[in-house]
């Protein structure tokens, strides 16, 4: 692979490369290490908001790994499924260590992919030619959510319990349908054991291997076209009589030496976390999920995981009934509309310039009042209804969405900066 694995003296090649060589001539080795690794030629003002990628991969393998450990002692039953979890608290060597890894895991994951998701907004790291990248990326958000929510009602605690019943009872607001798409959720005319038998399944198989699938799409397509970068300009315009960008460095060993440091810097902090606050003052594991599910107790105060929030204050902020149709219809609509609507953003984002560096005041000010509403709205679905909640809940939303629904507008309207034709030394 390198010549580092040619030890055999001089002129004589090593076991090491005899071996590369013998993988080589029967899979394509040396040459996929070439093209992902030390001659994929990544643009040299790569900053620090270029690192979540390979988080989301940290997190990812965290996930995997300590979810098969958790399968091995959980029980998907009615009877057995809150119990296995304190079984697993209490008497499972570890177990305990393995459960925060898994639940504090699952928050690091929204926060590492939110932030991902966020430079991609600030850098136009959607605009052609990544439109697939940022699409397959959606699709990854999508199962992610899914399986974070199916993954919640596994415990199955109070939380665990109304949470799903409330999302459940969602789909029983679409006209026409609504009761018999609800029974064929979950599987039952109440949630039950059933209901939690078919979401285990899909928390433990189904969704991780679309996960896997779409990670690996995810980043065949970013290889093919290669990275953006902070100033979105165009490295493959200028290139040496090799064809290597020059604006560009081999991603190894260049930038897995500069990831490192900060991957064991969040090691240090995810782990902190595990060890000293691992229910973050109920945000990452909410008190009434202590409790074991009860059909006949609603708890008082029902609220997602706070990566659900921002959507949860969306569906609750639809409160008017529209066409003859229920306001919580609506509700789902809104929220529906508002998680796919980022897929929307190639198309929507007509600015020449790719970087928020070059666009004008405008686009500055939108993405600033979008973070600030995606924020408020985020602090929202943790409160409990109420009229100035409600209003505020509609002012973050009517935000949310004009970000997005304007975006045609104020991209073309607004003066921007010259884009210079080379990476700028800074
Ligand atoms: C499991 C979740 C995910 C994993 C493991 C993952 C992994 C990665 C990796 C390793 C990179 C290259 C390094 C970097 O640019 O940070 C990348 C780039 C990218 N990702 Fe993701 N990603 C995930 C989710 C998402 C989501 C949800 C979106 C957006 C909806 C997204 C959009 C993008 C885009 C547009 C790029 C190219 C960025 C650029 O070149 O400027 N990714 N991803």
């Amino acid at each position: 692979m390198s010549e580092s694995t040619n030890t055999g003296g001089p002129g004589k090649p090593g076991p090491m490369a005899n071996l590369v060589a013998w993988i080589d001539e029967r899979f394509p080795l040396t040459e996929t290490y070439k093209y992902h690794m030390s001659e994929y030629w990544a643009p040299k003002n790569l900053n620090i908001w270029y690192v979540f990628g390979l988080l989301s991969i940290v997190v990812l393998v965290n996930q995997l790994v300590t979810g098969i450990w958790l399968t091995m002692s959980y029980v998907p039953s009615g009877d057995g499924a809150f119990a296995s979890v304190e079984y697993i608290m209490r008497d499972v060597e570890y177990g305990w260590l393995l459960r925060y890894l898994h639940s504090t895991g699952a928050s690091a994951f929204f926060v590492v992919v939110y932030l991902h998701m966020f430079r991609g907004l600030m850098y136009g790291s959607y605009r052609k030619p990544r439109e697939l990248i940022w699409l397959i990326g959606m699709a990854i958000f999508l199962v992610l959510m899914a399986e974070g929510f199916l993954g919640y009602v596994l415990p199955w605690g109070q939380m665990s319990y109304w949470g799903a019943q409330v999302i459940v009872s969602l789909v029983g607001a679409v006209p026409f349908v609504g009761p018999q798409l609800m029974e064929w959720v979950r599987g039952d005319f109440l949630m039950s054991e059933i209901t939690l038998n078919r979401f285990f399944a899909l928390h433990v198989v189904a969704l991780p291997l679309m996960l896997l699938l779409l990670v690996f799409l995810h980043i065949v397509a970013l290889h093919h076209v290669g990275s953006n970068n902070p100033d979105g300009i165009d490295i493959k315009k200028h290139k040496d009589e090799n064809g290597k960008p020059l604006d560009a460095v081999a991603f190894h060993p260049y930038f897995t030496i500069t990831k490192l440091p900060v991957v064991v810097a969040f090691l240090f902090l995810f782990l902190a976390v595990v060890f000293y606050v691992p229910e973050m003052g109920g945000y990452f594991l909410e008190p009434p999920n202590f409790q074991e599910a009860n059909p006949l107790q609603t708890p008082e105060h029902i609220a997602p995981v706070w990566y659900f929030t921002p959507f949860y204050a969306m569906l609750r902020a639809a409160t008017y009934p529209l066409l003859g149709i229920d306001a919580k219809f609506w509700g789902l609509v809104v929220m529906g509309v508002a998680v796919i609507l980022p897929a929307a953003l190639p198309w929507l984002d007509r600015s020449p310039v790719k970087s928020i560096r070059y666009k004008g005041a405008i686009s500055k000010g939108m993405l600033a009042m979008f973070v600030v509403a995606f924020v408020l709205l985020g602090w929202l679905g943790t409160q409990p209804a109420g009229p100035v909640y409600e209003f505020l809940a509609q002012l973050g939303t009517a935000g949310y969405f004009a970000y997005f629904v304007l975006m045609p507008w104020y991209t073309r309207a607004e003066k921007t900066k010259p884009v210079p034709e080379r990476i700028p030394e800074r």
